[in-house]
Parts: structure tokens; sequence; C-alpha cells
């Protein structure tokens, strides 16, 4: 089937539900930082498909391991037949979570069935009904994970009602105006606006933050924000939970985005790049947290030694390779060359980040700071069409994102940069098709 056919056929059976486009494009095959098309054209991937693929694509280590276990055991349900693989995989992962507090593992198939698990979890656990959650954070698609969500993609569904929303700490544009004080602002908001009328402390089981909010906008919060929250929760004995779904296993140039600060959350959710492209999430948390009650949260393929398995073997790949190291020092050198070519075009309002986890936020004029939603989706369009693959997120639609596999070197950061210079340039020059553009909607 050649790319166009594909697409074709693609778009006739393939639901709406599961779908957000930026340009028309399909996948042959992938390796390290690149994917190719049917046509044989190389793209470098700033997005790891949505920060999937941590490790960068078709890793051989992890081939091999995968082609031995499927042959020695392709599969049991580790919920009645355990085997090695998980049960190793969740004493790595308690090994990796700070906290000297005892700890079990939970595991599932995609973040939104982890954040599930905390969503249903912790309020029994705790006899405390009710969870509070940030405006603009991304926490999955299903009912529990979207209630605890407060970003547009889910604002067509209600969601649970035991759920409060604060606005998160956006420095760039923050929620109660120009401010040097954002942090205690928010806090005090929780503190002494929330908690004292519709969300009582003493009814509140946990709260969940994205340390960086990635699909919000690639929002990072200020550097005492996270630690100022985990007071708060101190002072009221709520529970702490981090969404490192997007930016955990060594994104941030640590393993965790809180690793950069002085905290241990109660829990800790992991999901997309944890199994380096097979579905696999978990939770690490506390362990009074996750042994509310045998057989609640149960998946049949939860933790299967294949996954299990792909993700052990990341995680070994992850150290010896010293990628969380390469994510630290090539996000540096990232965010200074963006800073650059901020210089250069008054439409890059911010560039943001920290590590592999970057943003470069688009606005029609720095002192307005007024959204550039369809300026962003151009650029983005532009840099599909000269080889590179970026897309947008944030709660206006005009953050770029770049989350690309944590091997990128250097000499690929330099081709990125100059492909969206190029992408910058074309805009400036009114040389973009915008009528193509507008076909894809993303979102
Ligand atoms: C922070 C965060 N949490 C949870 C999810 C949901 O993960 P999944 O799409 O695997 O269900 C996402 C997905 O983008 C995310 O970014």
């Amino acid at each position: 089937m050649n790319q166009d056919t594909l697409l074709s056929v693609e778009d006739k059976v393939i639901s709406n539900a599961l779908k957000i486009r930026f340009y028309p494009i399909s996948v042959a095959s992938a390796f390290g930082t690149r994917l190719m098309d049917a046509a044989g054209v190389s793209y470098l991937d700033l997005s790891a498909g949505w920060a999937v693929a941590g490790i960068g694509y078709g890793n051989p280590r992890i081939a091999h391991q995968l082609k031995q276990q499927y042959e020695s055991l392709s599969f049991t349900s580790q919920l009645t037949i355990p085997e090695k693989n998980m049960v190793g995989l969740a004493q790595k992962l308690i090994e990796i979570m700070p906290g000297s507090f005892e700890k079990k593992v939970w595991f599932g198939h995609s973040g939104s069935d982890a954040n599930d698990c905390v969503f249903k979890l912790l309020p029994l656990a705790r006899n405390r009904s009710r969870m509070v959650s940030f405006m603009g954070s991304y926490h999955g698609q299903t009912m529990g994970s979207l209630s605890l969500s407060g970003h547009p993609a889910q604002a067509k569904f209600i969601g649970s009602g035991n759920v409060l929303k604060v606005p998160y700490p956006n420095p760039y544009r923050p929620p109660f105006g120009e401010t040097t004080a954002l942090t205690s602002q928010v806090i005090q908001y929780i503190e002494n606006e929330v908690f004292r009328t519709v969300c009582p402390p003493e009814d509140t089981a946990g709260l969940i933050v994205e340390g960086i909010q990635s699909d919000g906008g690639l929002v990072v919060p200020p550097d005492d924000f996270l630690p100022e929250l985990q007071k708060l929760c101190q002072r009221y004995q709520i529970s702490l939970i981090f969404d490192e779904v997007k930016v955990g296993m060594g994104r941030t140039g640590k393993w965790f985005s809180f690793d950069h600060f002085d905290l241990t959350p109660d829990a800790v959710v992991l999901g997309k790049s944890l199994g380096a492209g097979l579905p696999i999430s978990a939770v690490v948390a506390r362990k009074e947290l996750l042994d509310t009650g045998s057989g609640v949260h149960m998946f049949t393929a939860s933790g299967n030694p294949i996954c299990s398995m792909a993700a052990w073997e990341n995680i070994a790949i992850l150290e010896e390779e010293r990628l969380i190291e390469n994510a630290a020092e090539n996000g540096a050198y990232f965010l200074q060359m963006l800073g650059e070519l901020q210089q250069k075009y008054e439409w890059i309002g911010d560039v943001r980040g920290r590590g592999l986890a970057i943003g470069v936020e688009l606005v029609e004029n720095r002192s307005t700071k007024a959204p550039a939603a369809e300026k962003t989706a151009a650029v983005c369009y532009r840099c599909f069409e000269l080889g590179l693959i970026v897309f947008y997120v944030g709660i206006h639609s005009n953050v770029i994102e770049i989350t690309p596999p944590l091997t990128i070197s250097k000499q690929e950061i330099d081709l990125a940069v100059s492909i969206l210079d190029q992408a910058f340039k074309d805009l400036e020059s009114n040389s973009i098709d915008m009528e193509k553009v507008k076909q894809y909607a993303g979102w």
C-alpha cells in the first residue's frame, strides 16, 4: 500500500476518537531518532511518538530480549500466575523511586489506566473522598483519568465530581496576573480559598501534579513551587502524586522531573517510555496506598512478561548508555540554540524546558502575548515538509513540543534548529500553504 492509499483507507476505517493529526504522514519503519515513510523519505523525530520512544526506535538489545522472551514464555496472566520479569521490574522501580518507606508497584498498559489506579485506590486507602489536580493537566482519557485532567482535550466529558481543579503556576501566563510571588499566590489560593470552601483538606485524599505540564504547554513551574506544594500536602496529610508519564524516565536529565528538587512523593505514575514502545504503565507508591483490597484494579495482561522484559531492559539501557546524562547535556544545548533562534523571530515568545522536555511558545506579539495557534500549526507543518517531526501542545495550541529520543546528538539538534529556522523564515515570507495546514486540526 502506498502512503496515499494507506492514509485514505485509514481515514475510512479508524475511529476519529483515536486521532490528532498535524500533517499527512504514515510510517513504514523507524530506527534511532529517525522515521521512514512508505516512499522512503526519512524524518528526524522530535516527538519520539509523544515521548514513548525515549531510548529511540528499534533498539537491538530490546529486540533480542523480546524474541527470546516470546520463545520461552509468551504470556502469563500475572494476576494469577506471576513470573520473574514483572517482579524484578517492580523491585527496580522501587529502588529508583526515592523514599525509604515500604513501597509497592501496580502495573497497567497506559498512562490513563495508571492514573485511574490512583483515582480509584487513593480515596479508598485514605478514607477521604476528594482529589485535587491542576487546570491544564493531562492525566489520560479513561473516565477516571479524565476526571483528574484539566486539559481542553477532555473538556467534552464531565467526569467524576470529586476532583477540584486549581490553577497551575505558569510563569509566562501567571493565572492571577503578573506577580513576583507566583508560588505563594497559588499555594495560598489552594490553602486559603479552596481548602476553606469547596474542598476540605480532611476529606482530601491526594493531590496529583505534573512536574512539568506537558500537554498543557510544556509549562515549567517556578523552582520553589513543587517543594512548597509538598509542604502544603504534608501540613494536611494529603498524599502527593507525581504524574511522570511523559517527563519521567530520564527525560529531564534525572530519573524523574521532581528529582531536580528534594522531594519524596507518596506515589509516582509512569507510562509511555517505560516500555520502550511496548504498552506498560506503573504506579509506584507507598505500600498502604496500593494495598486497599484484593483484585480491585486488575487488567488481564497487566505486567505481562513481554512488556515487563522491555521495561527492564529499557532501564538497563538508560543506565548503561548514560542516556539520562545525555538528556541533561544535550537538552541544555538544545535550549541554548532555541534561545538564539528566539532572538531572530518576534513570534517566539518563550523558550523553556528541562533536559529534553522543551517548549517553544508562539505569540502574535511579545507584549500582548496573544497565542499564535495558526502560526504554530504552520511551522509544524513546514517542518514536516522539510523532514522534521514536531507537534504542538498547550491549552492555546501554540507551543511546539520538543521531546526527542534521549539518544539525540548535538549534530541532530543543529539540524533540527536549522529546519525550524527555515520554517520560521518561510512563515515570515508567507510561503507556507495555509490551505494545506488548515486541513489538519491538530488539537
Ligand atoms: C502526563 C500524562 N499523563 C498521562 C497520559 C496518558 O497516557 P496514555 O495516553 O498512555 O493513556 C499522558 C498522555 O499524553 C500524559 O502526558
